[in-house]
């Protein structure tokens, strides 16, 4: 027998695959773990308040105090992260967004009782202007409605600094601004924060058809325009790979591509370009909403497709997934075998 017949007949896959164990050997760096998960929350004025939201069924906002019952139990099964979204409704919206980083925010309301229910819990804080500003977009504007970078900057990195101060593990910039990362660690570095909060860039967050969802439920929706001047091309990997280059170097702790099932290549790009990072991807609100109503309407079976696409993420590159499947998700693990 030739050589080559004898390497031919050695290329058997089944053999490596034919007990869950052997399975499990071939797919190790896509396993699912509680540390995995990143968890994220709409939290309200109302501290009494759990709103159901029409656009993300199963996904609530909720007041402070609710949330205690809420997080206890995921806690109790392996919850290690939460990231925290404000809603307002009744404190009024400006142009700078005053409200985001004010002693009646809601985020920054919550987060010493959070920290004192739940010491174990590592707490982000999604950081932007969106929701409090009075137009709806996500940095500061000049007259003509187009981005004052400066300005917008200052403001993020001042209300980076105060959800900080206020006790936040990580922050994390979803404005796309221009240079935020470095202003958000000079900031951090001036109140000597810098060396207890991690910065978490949205790097690559791409203007985006799937974030429709979670505009109703964070009220975020922008008064005018849209957000293509500032949040990337879909069609661009090499604008990605840049933003990832700059946020490296002004001293992002951690990097995140968003959305996420429409960009996989970016994910294994950014992974490989800086595997040194941990990598997170955010699974967003219009992801949820389309397994939610597919597995709905009978063309998938949920809990199948909801795995297979957990551990795709987890092939792809992704260290931590941020997920609103994931009090699902930590139920099923729970139970595994
Ligand atoms: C706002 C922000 C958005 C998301 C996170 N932070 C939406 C947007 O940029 O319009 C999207 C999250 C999701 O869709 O689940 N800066
Ligand atoms: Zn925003």
């Amino acid at each position: 027998m030739s050589i080559q017949k004898k390497v031919k007949n050695r290329h058997t896959l089944h053999s490596g695959i034919f007990n869950p164990t052997l399975r499990k050997w071939q797919s190790l760096q896509s396993e699912i773990a509680p540390d995995n998960l990143m968890y994220p929350i709409f939290i309200v004025e109302d501290d009494e308040a759990v709103q159901p939201i029409a656009s993300m069924p199963g996904v609530s906002r909720y007041g402070v105090n609710k949330l205690k019952n809420h997080l206890g139990p995921l806690v109790e099964k392996g919850l290690s992260s939460v990231l925290l979204f404000g809603v307002v409704e009744s404190l009024p919206k400006d142009d700078t967004g005053s409200h985001a980083d004010s002693p009646q925010n809601p985020v920054i309301r919550a987060l010493p009782k959070l920290l004192s229910w739940f010491p174990s819990l590592t707490i982000a804080c999604d950081v932007c202007l969106c929701p409090y500003t009075s137009h709806g977009h996500c940095g500061i504007l000049f007259p003509d409605g187009s981005i004052n970078n400066t300005k917008s900057i200052k403001r993020i990195a001042e209300i980076a600094a105060a959800y900080a101060k206020a006790g936040a593990h990580i922050v994390a910039p979803s404005d796309m601004m221009d240079g935020r990362i470095g202003a958000i660690k000079d900031k951090l570095a001036e109140c000597q924060l810098r060396h207890k909060t991690a910065v978490l860039s949205y790097t690559a967050k791409f203007a985006s058809g799937f974030y429709g969802p979670f505009r109703d439920a964070a009220k975020s929706k922008p008064a005018f325009g849209d957000r293509k001047c500032y949040q990337l091309p879909p069609g661009s990997s090499g604008i990605a790979l840049r933003a990832a280059a700059r946020d490296v170097a002004e001293g992002a702790d951690m990097l995140m591509v968003k959305p996420v099932l429409s960009y996989m290549d970016v994910l294994r790009d950014v992974k490989r370009a800086y595997p040194e990072f941990p990598m997170f991807v955010y699974q967003v609100s219009g992801e949820y909403a389309m397994i939610y109503h597919a597995a709905k309407a009978g063309a998938l079976d949920f809990k199948t497709a909801l795995s297979e696409i957990l551990v795709s993420l987890r092939r792809a590159g992704a260290d931590v997934i941020i997920s609103y499947y994931t009090p699902v998700v930590l139920d099923w693990l729970q139970t595994k075998s």
